[in-house]
């Protein structure tokens, strides 16, 4: 693990995303300020001061990607060739899941009580923590590279956080102290790639019962936006590959792997 460390940025996942190729596996962008923090669905990463973590994980699978299969739950034919969600290979999707729960892990080491929302915000109180963008980069049709990157609220003032428009909470304010940044993200960056190999080996399943422990989502009645459409269902499971199990009214089921509980 490589980690480059800068002062001031437009966004983490920008920058790796434009020299995807010319960084490593494993090399962690990481910043004190972010102009252009960037969120899912188009929204902005507020800046909440240097004593908070923006840092994105560059993923490099080594292997080459065809460019004819999307979509998840598209079978293979080809043993060589994985299962692909979005164009990526499915265990890479998941990534972002398996981020929230190794999080949740040292949050929970902390002796605070850490929910996540589907698929990968982390919560405490029911006020979000974390957040994770993974963004995929594509050249000529084969795969370059992943950029999985996490915001952390770790020392954030009351009212900085007022100004973000959902709720929002810190680790200092739940903690009543102040955290440790540099020993935080080590820590967090460790476990993160101490079981990297064996979730790529083994799947969302080998999680699954951990990430669901902490689930807040479940047995409830939802909308969740998918691009712009709007399901509704009751939510009975997450599936064995991270997908959202919805019973809708008609009593179809359908599973998402992607959007947000709205
Ligand atoms: C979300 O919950 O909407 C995802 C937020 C992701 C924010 C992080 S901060 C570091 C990295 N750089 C960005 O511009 N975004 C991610």
């Amino acid at each position: 693990m490589n980690i480059l460390s800068f002062k001031k940025i437009d966004s983490t996942n920008t920058y790796a995303k434009k020299r995807i190729e010319e960084l490593n596996d494993k090399t962690i962008i990481s910043a004190d300020l972010q102009t252009a923090g960037r969120g899912r669905f188009t929204r902005s990463w507020t800046d909440l001061g240097s004593e908070n973590i923006y840092m994105s994980i560059i993923i490099k699978p080594n292997f080459a990607m065809p460019e004819h299969i999307f979509g998840c739950n598209v079978e293979s034919k080809s043993k060589s060739v994985p299962k692909l969600c979005n164009g990526i290979p499915e265990v890479f999707s998941n990534l972002t899941q398996y981020l929230a729960v190794k999080l949740c892990f040292q949050l929970e080491q902390l002796g605070l009580k850490p929910q996540i929302k589907w698929p990968n915000d982390v919560l405490l109180n029911d006020k979000k923590v974390s957040g994770i963008l993974a963004e995929s980069v594509f050249k000529g049709g084969q795969l370059k590279g992943i950029v999985l990157g996490i915001g952390i609220n770790l020392n954030a003032s009351l009212e900085n956080l007022q100004n973000i428009d959902r709720p929002a909470t810190s680790l200092n304010l739940e903690l009543e102290q102040d955290i440790d940044k540099e020993s935080f993200m080590m820590n967090l960056l460790n476990s993160f790639f101490n079981d990297y190999d064996s979730f790529i080996a083994n799947g969302f399943k080998s999680i699954k019962d951990d990430y669901i422990k902490r689930a807040n989502f479940l047995e409830k009645n939802l909308k969740v936006s998918v691009f712009n459409v709007e399901k509704e269902g009751f939510s009975i499971d997450v599936s064995d590959n991270g997908s959202l199990v919805l019973k809708l009214k008609d009593g179809s089921i359908e599973k998402l792997n992607m959007g947000e509980i709205v």
